[in-house]
């Protein structure tokens, strides 16, 4: 999960980063009434999970509560980069003397942590890397040590900073590795970090990506960072129901036992959709194991949910899981869900107890349910219906 950047800055006080006061404010009179809270300069800056938030126009200095209202009237409602803003956050301004980039993330193909970080700040880094590549450093962090303060100034180094802002900044570094650490983070970013006028070390802009495998468990408080508004109503619910769900753009709803089997039932959907007017599927939804009738009927009712679904493909391979419980579990499924199913539903089982399974499905015969006797045949009839 990407965090705003007004959540990171959050997240940056509460380790002892430092930061400037902000204040987030949904409209113009908020604006102006946290300017006059703030006093002095202050930054009007757009809340949307992008970068190049400035050079979009996302970002403007006001010197005063009515030039604070214009800029929020500018910034409210623009489209960035696709995300329209519908917060700001009302930042203290800072006078900056010099930009810098400092970041920690998990470097995947390493298997380890990587920080970057360049003394030329401000830029987007992606353009950094490709112009001025010897202008970043690239330090990797173990992570069973992770960054003391000695690892800090051996980075810190790396990136030339000047000899006296060494100590400072390494000081920042440290506490941003306690950020990403302690909040089981995946990239911590600060671009810029800047020193001001007056020679303080300040973290002006925040990345933070937080590591959803760490949310149920070690963070349970993360939850409440998650941003509702803009999350896909049908994952929400499918989430809340604890199911492996992606809504994608066709018309095929898929329910299927185990990641590969449902990704191959995407495929061999999309491809028999080419024979039935390009429909496609409709979603990724892996109901896992233990494929019983409430777990049946929530994937149902949240694959029923998406309006675009015009017809379902069922498509289980008994393993552990037997083709008894899951024939069980899709007549239960559709008493559960009585006049909510409406969609015809294409079932295919196989493996374990599947000829038990599927004269459970004979026996009930329900008006919706056709039986399929191969993944193919099953995938063509479902895209047959879809493009009825
Ligand atoms: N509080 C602030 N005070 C003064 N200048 C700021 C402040 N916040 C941002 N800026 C300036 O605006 C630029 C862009 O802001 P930033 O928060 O980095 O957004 P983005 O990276 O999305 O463009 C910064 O590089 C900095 O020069
Ligand atoms: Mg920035």
């Amino acid at each position: 999960m990407d965090l705003y950047e007004y959540q990171a800055r959050d997240l940056f006080e509460k380790y002892g980063v430092p930061v400037l006061a902000g204040i987030v404010a949904d409209t113009p009179e908020e604006v102006k009434a946290a300017a006059e809270k703030l006093g002095g300069v202050v930054v009007v800056k757009a809340q949307v999970k992008t970068g190049g938030r400035g050079k979009a126009g996302g970002v403007k200095v006001a010197k005063n509560p009515d030039e604070a209202y214009e800029a929020a009237k500018a910034i409210l409602g623009l489209d960035i980069k696709g995300h329209v803003v519908k917060r700001v956050m009302v930042a203290a301004g800072a006078r900056i003397a010099r930009e810098f980039y400092f970041s920690v993330l998990l470097d995947r193909a390493n298997r380890s942590y990587l920080s970057l970080c360049s003394v030329e700040g401000g830029m987007e880094i992606e353009q950094l890397a490709v112009e001025k590549p010897e202008a970043l450093a690239r330090v990797e962090v173990n992570p069973l040590t992770g960054i003391t303060k000695d690892k800090a100034l051996e980075i810190a180094k790396a990136a030339n900073f000047p000899e006296d802002l060494l100590d400072a900044v390494s000081d920042v570094f440290v506490k941003l590795y306690d950020v990403y650490k302690g909040e089981d983070a995946t990239l911590v970013e600060v671009n810029p970090l800047v020193q001001t006028e007056e020679g303080d070390i300040i973290a002006l802009d925040g990345k933070v990506t937080l590591d959803d495998n760490a949310s149920e468990v070690r963070h349970p408080e993360h939850e409440e960072l998650a941003d509702k508004a803009t999350e896909n109503p049908l994952e929400a619910k499918a989430k809340e129901s604890g199911l492996n769900y992606v809504k994608l753009d066709g018309q095929v709803g898929i329910i299927g036992n185990g990641a590969g089997l449902v990704m191959s039932t995407l495929d061999v959907v999309a491809y028999a959709g080419e024979n039935h007017g390009g429909v496609k599927p409709a979603n990724f939804l892996d109901i896992g194991g233990g494929a019983n009738a409430q777990v049946m009927a929530s994937g149902l009712d949240v694959i029923l949910g998406d309006e675009q679904v015009k017809s379902v493909f069922v498509n289980v391979f008994g393993g552990i899981t037997s083709c008894v419980a899951v024939a069980e579990g899709i007549v239960k499924a559709l008493e559960i869900l009585g006049d909510a199913a409406t969609k015809p539903l294409v079932v295919r089982l196989d493996g374990n107890q599947v000829e038990e399974g599927r004269a459970i499905l004979t026996a009930a015969n329900h008006p919706l349910v056709t039986l399929a006797a191969t993944m193919d045949e099953g995938a063509d009839k479902a895209a047959e219906l879809a493009n009825a």
